[in-house]
């Protein structure tokens, strides 16, 4: 515990609600420690020496003295594989049943009496003691995994290991969730076991709210994403390799995995960024597209107070001529806190509050938060008791937690019966006119003034009918509740796409929807965290995210707002938001100049929406992240995968947010090609860096030659702009029209444009053939 949290800590306990909490947080203690015993002395194993081999298909069983290891070589070419009998289900991550195996891959003796498995796409070789070695086709070395070790309770129980690995000199790591640092993980320690970071959080803070064993590794010899599928508590800690200046030792890059339990069982994939991305979504399940409007401009509040406030505030972006598509609701208009419920005196008649709002183009998202107030006459709480939908410790008694509304219960999730039970709720917020649903609190939280804010670890769940203990279940618990909430909204409205985002979730956690960055602190290093964790998670398989913009607690100087809001504009979910002890958010509150310039932003976010909602989609249908790191189509390029100032919007924009204060030109570093200034039109050439104009009314954005932009015109319609090829090189892009907020199936446009005789020429790709786009088109880019 640092200075500043022992502070907090004492603060918290001074409070009525701190002494309650510092009593369940010893409660917790006790119960861990009755039901958790020590874990006494251990026996320490290794594989030890190949015995013996079992081929089957995709792979087969290389069994030793004293494990044996499946593996399994996936058609489409991921790599699975397991020791100690540990198979790919069953599994929280994984989007249905696991893929087939490939066929023609085959267990083979390698040299040195060791075993390898040859496919198109990868070779995995099996070293005589256990070290597995994922190769290209080419034969140079992806990742290492070295023998692994565990350790075993002798009085038994679950038992903990570790695994080593070594990638190359060169080798940078991403991904590991959302974590604050990045996108670049640093070397150092990371945690895995979702948390809420107590209070407001910056670039380093960690761990937060959403931990996954996922780690995409870019090296010069190729980029894979290495998935150690085990919701465990556990800690990673990564140092990066470095090149042997003229000794030509190279030091290399090395992953230290320890967990606390649960399978040793690893996914690879191997490819392309783009690849990656793509085997990475098919394996667990593609990301859901959120609704159009939900990908416009959103505004939420801790603390609106009242019905009259909402309308005031969503009449002040009306009269300010400022679109809107949607206001969230805190759990301030709860009744005492009570999820399910609403405070009728502060807002007398929500249907009628949500309805006229919607007419004026402006839908409600509601928050979810698990924990129920434990009280009897509390609808919710009474119908989960009679369900058997509370988590119980080891002795049966349902675990209480202290969160805002008092003492409180919390559905167990990983239930199936339960996820209906609570998914059944979802009816009373649609009947309050919610359009979306925002899941907060769900690492899950129980306040405590001192160690971990959560559950006992001893707490029982049902993990689907498999049974065991808050060890294992915490990690999805945010996931499972999501799919409980999507299911729900599927069911109850079958022909909308469901709004969803969560706080904390798990790997396969975009197959429900998405998340945000929780309660970013307000300052310059908070600005650039939000980034961090929206690139992060990108490619982690969740697309959709984005921070509170202007930052959660506290008054952002007017120039920290107005950055963030531009930062935001260009980031999926788009939404300010802030505490209820924190300063405002809408964009008139911090003067005429940055009212202009965020109306600028705005204007430009509700143009590029026909832009978002093709990104939506084709992020369901291929895997890739509307935000990439600027080294997506480049991992090759050294110095781009150090640059974690800038990013590219699908694969026309190169988005150079500013991230400090009293800048008004910056570098970018630019991926090959010729770049566009979207603002002066100018062009500049990469590799490399270029400086531009960053003043206070935009951030720069440079757009691809040749790339193709849905952008929404003046009269509505979807029209393209093209911005020119290079003269002898072809350029292009997708487009995926909006087709509503329905199911109705995506339908891909794919332009084709060149550069002749310095006229841009655009077709339309149809069939076997081309043709002219039946779409306005507008160049720019041309002298
Ligand atoms: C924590 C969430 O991160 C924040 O966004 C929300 O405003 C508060 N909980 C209150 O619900």
């Amino acid at each position: 515990m640092d200075g500043h949290e022992f502070v907090r800590s004492v603060r918290d306990l001074a409070t009525r609600r701190g002494l309650r909490a510092a009593r369940s947080a010893w409660r917790g203690r006790r119960t861990d420690a009755r039901s958790l015993p020590a874990r006494g002395a251990e026996r320490a194993r290794v594989p030890g020496s190949v015995a013996g081999v079992e081929p089957l298909p995709g792979g087969g069983v290389v069994r030793f003295a004293r494990s044996e290891l499946r593996i399994l070589v996936a058609s489409g070419g991921a790599v699975f594989w397991g020791w100690d009998g540990a198979d790919p289900e069953p599994s929280y991550a994984l989007a249905g049943t696991a893929p087939e195996a490939d066929p023609r891959a085959q267990l083979e003796p390698d040299k040195d009496c060791g075993w390898r498995v040859v496919s198109e796409r990868v070779t995995v070789e099996v070293s005589r003691h256990g070290a597995v070695e994922v190769r290209t086709p080419g034969g140079v070395v992806l990742r290492r995994d070295l023998p692994p070790r565990w350790w075993e309770p002798v009085r038994g129980g679950p038992a903990r290991w570790v695994q080593r690995t070594e990638v190359a000199a060169d080798a940078r790591f991403f991904g590991l969730g959302g974590r604050s640092a990045g996108p670049r993980l640093p070397s150092g320690e990371y945690s895995l076991w979702n948390t809420d970071p107590r209070g407001s959080f910056g670039p380093g803070d960690d761990p937060l709210s959403i931990t996954m064993p996922v780690q995409v590794v870019v090296a010069d010899a190729g980029t894979h994403l290495a998935f150690y599928d085990n919701t465990w508590e556990g800690r990673v800690v990564l140092r990066e390799g470095a090149e042997g200046e003229g000794s030509g030792h190279d030091r290399p890059g090395t992953s230290v995995l320890r967990m606390d339990g649960g399978p040793l069982r690893c996914w690879v994939v191997v490819g392309t960024p783009a690849r990656v991305l793509a085997r990475w979504s098919r394996l667990t399940g593609p990301a859901a597209v959120p609704p159009s409007w939900a990908l416009g401009p959103q505004h939420a509040r801790w603390g609106f107070g009242n019905q009259e406030e909402v309308r005031r505030v969503v009449a002040g972006y009306r009269e300010r001529n400022l679109p809107l598509s949607a206001v969230h609701l805190d759990i301030d208009h709860y009744d005492g806190h009570r999820v399910f419920t609403v405070d009728r005196r502060r807002f007398p008649d929500l249907p009628a509050l949500a309805g006229e709002l919607r007419d004026a183009g402006v839908r409600t998202v509601s928050i979810v938060d698990p924990a129920v107030k434990a009280e009897p006459g509390n609808a919710v709480y009474d119908s989960g008791r009679r369900a058997g939908a509370f988590v119980r410790d080891a002795r049966g008694r349902e675990v209480r937690g202290e969160v805002w509304p008092g003492a409180c219960a919390y559905p167990d999730f990983t239930d199936p019966q339960v996820r209906r039970w609570w998914g059944r709720w979802y009816e009373e917020r649609l009947a309050q006119g919610f359009s979306g649903v925002w899941h907060d609190m769900n690492e899950p939280v129980s306040f405590a003034p001192f160690g971990d804010m959560t559950l006992p670890r001893s707490a029982r769940h049902a993990l689907e009918g498999r049974g065991g203990d808050h060890r294992e279940a915490h990690n999805v618990y945010g996931l499972t509740m999501a799919r409980a909430g999507y299911e729900a909204l599927r069911r109850l409205r079958p022909r909308e796409r469901p709004f969803l985002f969560t706080r904390s979730g798990w790997v396969g956690m975009q197959r429900y929807g998405g998340t945000w960055s929780g309660d970013v602190a307000s300052g310059w290093p908070g600005l650039r965290a939000s980034l961090a964790l929206v690139v992060g998670l990108g490619l982690c398989g969740v697309p959709y995210s984005g921070p509170d913009v202007g930052g959660f607690d506290a008054v952002p100087s007017p120039e920290l707002y107005l950055r963030w809001f531009q930062l935001g504009a260009y980031l999926p979910l788009f939404r300010t938001h802030s505490a209820i002890d924190a300063g405002r958010r809408e964009p008139w509150e911090f003067g005429p100049e940055v009212l202009r310039h965020a109306r600028a932003a705005l204007v430009e976010r509700e143009r590029l929406r026909p832009y978002f909602v093709t990104l939506a989609h084709l992020a369901r249908l291929t895997g890739a992240p509307y935000v990439r790191p600027v080294w997506w189509g480049a991992p090759e390029d050294r110095a781009l995968r150090e640059c974690d100032d800038a990013f590219l919007l699908g694969d026309a924009l190169l988005v150079a947010p500013v991230l400090e204060a009293g800048v008004e030109r910056r570098t970018v570093r630019l991926p090959r090609g010729r770049w566009y200034d979207t603002a002066t039109g100018r062009a500049h050439h990469g590799p490399g860096q270029v400086e531009v104009a960053a003043p206070l009314s935009r951030v720069p954005v440079l757009a691809r030659a040749g790339s193709v932009v849905p952008v929404r015109g003046a009269d509505g319609r979807l029209e393209l702009e093209v911005w020119a090829p290079v003269e002898g090189r072809k350029g292009g892009g997708l487009v995926v029209p909006d087709q509503g907020d329905g199911w109705a199936r995506a339908e891909v446009e794919r332009y084709a444009t060149r550069l002749t005789k310095g006229r841009v020429v655009v077709k339309q790709i149809r069939g076997d053939g081309t043709a002219a786009p039946r779409r306005r088109v507008r160049v720019r880019g041309l002298p």
